[in-house]
């Protein structure tokens, strides 16, 4: 069963809880053919409140199962954000026969009259997350010293032998490691005097990847989530450093000493990988939060609040003589197509007569063209809407502009255009599209430049149509899919 419903802007393609609030993914892991996501939940309000961890599952990363809430808070207090493994070698000792899950979780308690107190816990599973017992040993680490102390994200490093745990310590991160999942040691910590700090830091994850898919260069890529502080108009937000990892510290290389964000839209926050892929699958796939806490609490959903993004895979790659990170859609998107158009070397004026027959809400565009020209497409419009999204080749950037998206009074600063830098590659420009109820996903050049945005239009806002600046511009191509969870249903892997 996965949560499709047409009405109340909710996505079909995307993740959103049947009902109530949702904020950042967790715990998310693969383990016996299922992609787990947990996920920060409030079961009884549509606004942030105690935390428990919802729970969906999915086989094929588009239809997704709804399950009953995995954890609730306890005496240890609510249950914030936090990561899950697969124990293969029983390293904790809460398995007899079998590998089972291990979630590592901050319990937030809250204290009259002081600070809130954040220590991490464990819980396990013995039956592929369906039902947790919580460790009797809770809370298996604290550091008073910091008020935020929270959001451990852990893996198994095959090199020490040790499980790690990078979490946020304040404003940086702290490194521990653990033969156990019990006892930890501080390692290391990182991020003073280096990135953005224009909010507090959460949600960290470490990883390595090869650099352009060559097994013999591989680099550690650190993901930090930056909160919401009210003299930033973007809101939260996530950069990434890149550089080298001994088990112990992090070392940043040359390229993380400028800020990278993860994505130049405003609603991609918190967001982390899966653990436990599986070696033959070899992916690093990543999902985050589809929102932003600027306005997250006032969002105009009535039955629920909070999507995830798309799932992604993450990359590096060498682009314009830097390693940067790159996200791909996953490729399990693709299965979920249903071909609308496919036209090749056609003009703009072709397009435009094909666009025009076309009323779509959920759907993906993939267009390519020659550089030389700036397009722009009006998606989801109506009578008073259109999102617009497109590339400035003048301004060397690929943009979205949701200033007359829809519904967005709802705050300040939410109507707005947001723009990345982008440049051609081998003389062309690459757009995919990824449109819903309430988003819009931008990947440009293929995963080189993301911005993801919520939008609210009407639901009857559904026509498509696009401008050059250079009325005889030719296509190299142009795709639309409409995207429906049912074509993907029944082909998992
Ligand atoms: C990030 C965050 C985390 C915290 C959780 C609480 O969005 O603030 O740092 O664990 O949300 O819901």
């Amino acid at each position: 069963m996965s949560t499709i419903t047409t009405s109340d802007y909710r996505g079909v393609y995307h993740f959103s809880p049947k009902e109530k609030w949702m904020n950042d993914p967790n715990g998310m892991v693969f383990f016996k053919g299922e992609y787990h996501l947990f996920y920060q939940h409030h079961p009884f309000g549509t606004t942030w409140g105690p935390m428990h961890w919802g729970h969906a599952v999915t086989k094929d990363l588009v239809n997704w199962e709804e399950l009953p809430v995995a954890l609730a808070p306890d005496e240890h207090g609510t249950i914030f954000s936090g990561s899950a493994v697969v124990d293969w070698n029983n390293t904790s000792g809460f398995f007899e026969d079998e590998p089972g899950l291990v979630a590592i979780f901050t319990h937030h308690l809250e204290v009259e009259n002081n600070h809130p107190i954040q220590r991490q816990s464990l819980a396990y599973s013995k039956d592929s997350g369906r039902t947790w017992i919580k460790y009797e040993g809770n809370p298996v680490l604290e550091d008073r010293s910091f008020v935020d102390f929270r959001d451990p994200k852990v893996f198994w490093h095959e090199q020490t032998k040790e499980w790690i745990m990078i979490i946020a310590c304040g404003q940086t991160v702290c490194l521990y490691h653990s033969p156990d999942l019990k006892e930890w040691t501080l390692g290391s910590e990182f991020g003073a005097g280096i990135g953005s700090h224009d909010g507090v830091w959460e949600c960290p994850d470490l990883f390595p990847l090869t650099v352009d898919g060559d097994s013999s260069q591989e680099k550690w890529v650190m993901l930090v989530s930056i909160g919401a502080d009210p003299a930033f108009k973007e809101g939260s937000r996530t950069q990434y450093f890149t550089g080298e990892f001994n088990g112990i510290t992090f070392v940043p290389d040359e390229a993380s000493h400028t800020i990278r964000w993860v994505d130049h839209g405003r609603d991609n926050y918190a967001g982390v990988s899966w653990s436990d892929i599986p070696a033959e699958d070899g992916r690093r796939l990543f999902m985050g939060w589809m929102s932003n806490w600027m306005y997250a609490n006032q969002t105009p959903t009535e039955a629920y609040r909070g999507a995830m993004t798309i799932a992604r895979e993450l990359t590096l790659e060498t682009r314009d003589g830097e390693v940067m990170l790159v996200q791909h859609p996953a490729s399990e998107l693709e299965r979920a197509r249903k071909p609308v158009l496919s036209l090749q070397n056609v003009s703009i004026k072709q397009v435009s007569e094909q666009l025009n027959a076309l009323q779509l809400v959920n759907y993906e565009i993939d267009a390519e063209w020659p550089s030389a020209t700036s397009v722009q497409f009006a998606l989801r419009s109506g009578s008073d809407h259109e999102t617009l999204v497109g590339v400035d080749v003048a301004q060397g950037e690929v943009y979205v502009d949701r200033s007359r998206s829809g519904v967005g009074d709802f705050h300040e600063h939410f109507l707005g255009r947001h723009a990345a830098e982008l440049k051609a590659v081998d003389g062309n420009l690459r757009l995919r599209i990824f449109v819903d109820h309430s988003s819009v996903e931008v990947f440009a050049n293929n995963g080189q430049a993301v911005i993801t945005d919520l939008i609210y239009p009407d639901m009857t806002s559904k026509a498509i149509s696009v401008q050059a600046e250079q009325n005889d511009m030719i296509f190299n191509s142009l795709h639309i899919y409409e995207l429906s969870p049912i074509q993907a249903k029944g082909q998992s892997k």
